[in-house]
């Protein structure tokens, strides 16, 4: 029996457009665990820094991405929403990771590998140390579970490495400063539902991402109700009708992505959605699609403008959320120095 009370934390950088992959593989699936869990909701602006950001652009992606936070039903009163950079215990707790990761586990890091390609000298050292900045924003809250898309797997195991050898080196100071040996919970990821993985919409086998040179590649929040109708119609497919079960989208890398963007956005089953349309062809789905992306996206979309008409307000948000997120910060972060030995 773990001796942690269950705690939601997760996090999403304020770099560039919000898309569908962001919205259906983590924040839609923020919302319903406001009713079940203590939630802390995360705009990781130093994490975005990790590659340049125009000082005005992070400024306005903040805001924007605040909105659509609280435009898909986050709760500033259910949960705790603010900026990390807010909370300086954040930089403090990854600095001591930074002394627990090894160089090897973060030259294992996958994302780390795709971003700097073949520049990996030329890269910030910050994009190298990331994934440790990321179990610092986890670990500082004692956070239990974490909601991410498939994509983010990778970092959660090496934060779970991170907490476990934090609890291991220090064994012996964690009890003598009167802690449970489990300092640091060895944090479960969430990843579940039918589009923990969304595709490109012109290529099945890549992710939709902010970074594809592509527009016609992602649906993005802002987008208005014609633009997502029109990149859905010219979403690649292949020419067969679609199958009755799950079963039968084996290899067909577009179609069960399109099949499972439906299945996320209505809450249904993949099943459930194949059981309508069987035997259909891309002519009925995709119009059916755009639809239904339609009746979910705009009224978001129209929300999202209106909390951004007052940015003040947005602003009286991320503050009021850093004030209740610091001192659960501070506690954590005071526990740390003391078991390292640091004097305060
Ligand atoms: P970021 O900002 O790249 O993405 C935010 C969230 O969106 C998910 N996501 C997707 N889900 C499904 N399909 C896709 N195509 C897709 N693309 C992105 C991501 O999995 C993520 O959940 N390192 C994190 C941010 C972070 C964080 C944290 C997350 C920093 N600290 C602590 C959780 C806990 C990132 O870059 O996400």
């Amino acid at each position: 029996m773990s001796q942690f009370k269950p705690r939601v934390f997760s996090g999403i950088q304020p770099s560039g457009d919000l898309h569908l992959g962001n919205y259906l593989g983590a924040i839609k699936r923020f919302v319903p665990l406001q009713d079940t869990h203590d939630c802390i909701y995360c705009v990781v602006d130093m994490h975005a820094i990790t590659v340049w950001q125009e000082p005005e652009d992070l400024r306005q992606s903040t805001l924007e991405l605040t909105a659509a936070y609280l435009a898909a039903g986050l709760d500033p009163k259910k949960s705790i929403i603010f900026n990390q950079s807010q909370i300086k215990e954040h930089a403090e707790l990854a600095w001591v990771f930074n002394c627990i990761a090894r160089v090897g586990w973060m030259q294992r890091m996958t994302q780390f590998k795709d971003k700097a390609g073949k520049n990996s000298e030329n890269v910030s050292l910050g994009l190298f140390a990331y994934p440790s900045l990321m179990a610092a924003d986890i670990l500082l809250y004692k956070a239990t579970h974490v909601p991410v898309g498939d994509d983010q797997k990778q970092h959660l195991e090496l934060t779970r490495d991170i907490a476990q050898k934090f609890n291991n080196d220090f064994a012996k100071s964690i009890k003598a400063n009167g802690h449970d040996e489990e300092f640091f919970p060895i944090t479960e990821p969430l990843i579940a539902g039918p589009a923990t993985l969304v595709k490109s919409l012109r290529d099945g086998s890549k992710k939709m991402s902010k970074s594809d040179p592509s527009d016609m590649s992602r649906i993005v929040l802002t987008d208005d109700s014609d633009t997502i109708a029109k990149k859905i119609k010219k979403a690649t497919t292949d020419p067969e009708p679609l199958p009755s079960e799950a079963k039968g989208l084996e290899g067909r890398l577009e179609a069960a992505n399109l099949v499972g963007i439906y299945a996320a956005l209505s809450g249904k089953g993949v099943d459930e959605v194949l059981a309508e349309f069987g035997g259909q062809g891309f002519g009925a789905f995709k119009p059916a699609l755009a639809e239904l992306a339609v009746s979910e996206l705009a009224p978001m979309n129209a929300e999202m403008r209106r909390y951004l008409a007052d940015p003040a307000e947005i602003e009286n948000i991320l503050r009021d959320g850093a004030g209740r997120a610091r001192p659960l910060a501070v506690q954590t972060i005071d526990q740390v120095r003391d078991i390292i030995g640091f004097v305060r």
